[in-house]
Formats: structure tokens, C-alpha cells, sequence
């Protein structure tokens, strides 16, 4: 295995507004302060994983706007291969507006844009490159027919796939999911995907079993200030601690938790060890404001990490 990692997945542009409260409708009101910043699910994992140390490759369109330009260098500029990067002529980029209350709860609009357009015929188009990763990242922000590809793709060629099924599915077909590696829903995802209420660590496990009875082999919940479940084969499902933080800042947390943990399992294959950093490494990032803005590289992540 290389230990490379691709993402077949989106890019953003997050424009985030600070605000006190979200306007009524019909209101209009003022907010402290503005930010823009790369993100999308796709991107963000990517960057979380390269700052790392990971060898990284993206395969994902953007559009040909100013944000395109600047999605493209800010993937060069964390060392991240861009050959897959394709621009897509008369199309917007993808763009996120983001509102962050002083709670640090984000509320946000998604604008696909080109993600929209990465399509099977663009996976098969980076096979060869694909070929060579040890671990393919996907999120929702693109159309499902690529994701399921990707998972065949992946279960053809023996390359695990990890699916974290954001932002929440209206209409995944669980049948196609099936042959996916890893699936890192959170509660919400999880319970969409099942089909079953989840509302406590008692029915994650519930709801994460039954999707492995049809053929995912590990299924990590995520669960906010409460760390995460790991459920796989017969095994007892394992709590992951969490890590206690005030937060400033929870948007992009768990795209950081993906890129961390993709990044620490095609290292040593240890899903428990890569797990217990990447609950590290999302409680970190959300220290601090912004979503790529705010991922740490790997010495300054061990600096926090021996603070713990
Ligand atoms: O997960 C956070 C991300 O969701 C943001 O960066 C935004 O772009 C949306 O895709
Ligand atoms: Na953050």
C-alpha cells in the first residue's frame, strides 16, 4: 500500500458571517464580521489530511470563476496533487454560506455548483492514479452515482473507501453503500441511512449493526462532544472518548475528525489509534474560527495533543 489517499469529492468557497442571532424572515440586520475561506467536505478532508503529513490527490471540478483560481492554488499550496482538479467552463464554483452564532453552531446553505458535474466518467478518468491510493474519501456534495461507482471501483480493486454521508441523504440507496469500508455517519445520517431513530449510543450501535448485516464493514458514528462509536464485525462496539473544548468555531470539525483519521489509518491500519486522534483533531480545530482555517499540521497537533 502507498499510503496515499484521494478524495473523490467537493470543493467550496465558505463565506462565513459571524452573527449575534439569524435574522427573522423579512429582517434585516447587521452582523460583527465576515470571512471567506476554502472548504467543501471534499476539500476539506483533503487539506486536513495533507497539513498531516499525507501524501493526498483530489478529483473534483470547479468552476471558471475567481473562487476556481483560488481553490486550485490553496490545493497546490498544501502540497495536494491537482491533476484530477478540472475546470468546468461556464459554471459557477461551489459555494457555501456559512452563519456562525456565538454558541459556535453553524448553520449552512450549500450552492453546488461544478461538484455537481463530477461524474463516473471523471473516476474512471483518474483510475490508474486511484489504483494507487490506499484509501479513497467521499462525501454527498457530489452526485450519488459517482459515490457509487467510486465504492465499486474501490471493492473491484481491493482500494478501501470510506463514505462519510454528508450532508444528510434525501435519497441514498443503502444497496449501494453496501460494499463501502468505512461509513462515518453522525446520529442524524446515521438514522436517515437506516431507516432507524437514533437518538442515544445505544441505538447507533443498533442502527450501525444493521447496516454491517448488509455488508459495510466498520461503521464509525460520530457524535459531536461526545466522541465517536467504532462498530465492526461481531466486536463490541468501542466508545471513543472525546476530548473537552469550548467551542469557538464547530464548522468543518467533522471533516477535520475524516482527514485525521484517513490520515493515521493508512499509516499503521490501526482504526482504534487513528480514531482516538482524529476526535483530537477535530476538537482542536474547533479552537479557533473558519473551516481549513483552522486545521493545525501534525507538530502543532502533538504540541495539543500533549497538552491533554
Ligand atoms: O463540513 C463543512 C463544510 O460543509 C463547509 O466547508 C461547507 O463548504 C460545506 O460543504
Ligand atoms: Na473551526
Amino acid at each position: 500500500m502507498s499510503g496515499k489517499i484521494a478524495v473523490v469529492g467537493s470543493n467550496m468557497v465558505d463565506l462565513i458571517t459571524y452573527t449575534d442571532r439569524m435574522p427573522l424572515p423579512g429582517e434585516t440586520i447587521e452582523a460583527p464580521r465576515f470571512e471567506m475561506g476554502c472548504g467543501g467536505k471534499g476539500a476539506n478532508q483533503a487539506i486536513a489530511a495533507a497539513r498531516l503529513g499525507a501524501e493526498v490527490m483530489m478529483v473534483t471540478k470547479v468552476g471558471d470563476d475567481i473562487f476556481a483560481d483560488n481553490t486550485i492554488r490553496n490545493f497546490q499550496t498544501s502540497g495536494i496533487d491537482t491533476r484530477f482538479v478540472e475546470r468546468v467552463p461556464g459554471t459557477s464554483s461551489g459555494v457555501a454560506p456559512i452563519f456562525v452564532e456565538p454558541s459556535g453552531e453553524n448553520s449552512i446553505l450549500i450552492i453546488k455548483g461544478a461538484n455537481a458535474l463530477l461524474s463516473p466518467a471523471d473516476v474512471d478518468r483518474a483510475a490508474e492514479a486511484l489504483k494507487d491510493c490506499s484509501l479513497i474519501l467521499m462525501q454527498l456534495e457530489i452526485p450519488l452515482e459517482t459515490v457509487y461507482h467510486t465504492i465499486d471501483f474501490g471493492a473491484r480493486h481491493g482500494i478501501p473507501t470510506l463514505v462519510n454521508p454528508a450532508p444528510a441523504p434525501a435519497e441514498l440507496d443503502p444497496r449501494r453503500i453496501e460494499k463501502a469500508t468505512f461509513l462515518v455517519p453522525n446520529q442524524t445520517e446515521l438514522a436517515t441511512i437506516s431507516g432507524m431513530a437514533v437518538n442515544n449510543e445505544h441505538d447507533a450501535e443498533l442502527a450501525a449493526r444493521a447496516l454491517i448485516q448488509r455488508g459495510v464493514h466498520t461503521v464509525i458514528v460520530t457524535l459531536g462532544s461526545r466522541g465517536a462509536l467504532l462498530v465492526t464485525g461481531e466486536a463490541p462496539a468501542k466508545h471513543i472518548a472525546p476530548v473537552k473544548v469550548t467551542p469557538v468555531d464547530t464548522t468543518g470539525a467533522g471533516d477535520a475528525f475524516i482527514g485525521c483519521f484517513a490520515r493515521y489509518y493508512v499509516q499503521t491500519g490501526d482504526v482504534e489509534a487513528a480514531l482516538h486522534k482524529a476526535v483530537r483533531y477535530a476538537a482542536n480545530s474547533i479552537l479557533r474560527p473558519g473551516t481549513q482555517k483552522s486545521y493545525v499540521d501534525e507538530a502543532a497537533f502533538e504540541a495539543f495533543c500533549a497538552t491533554l
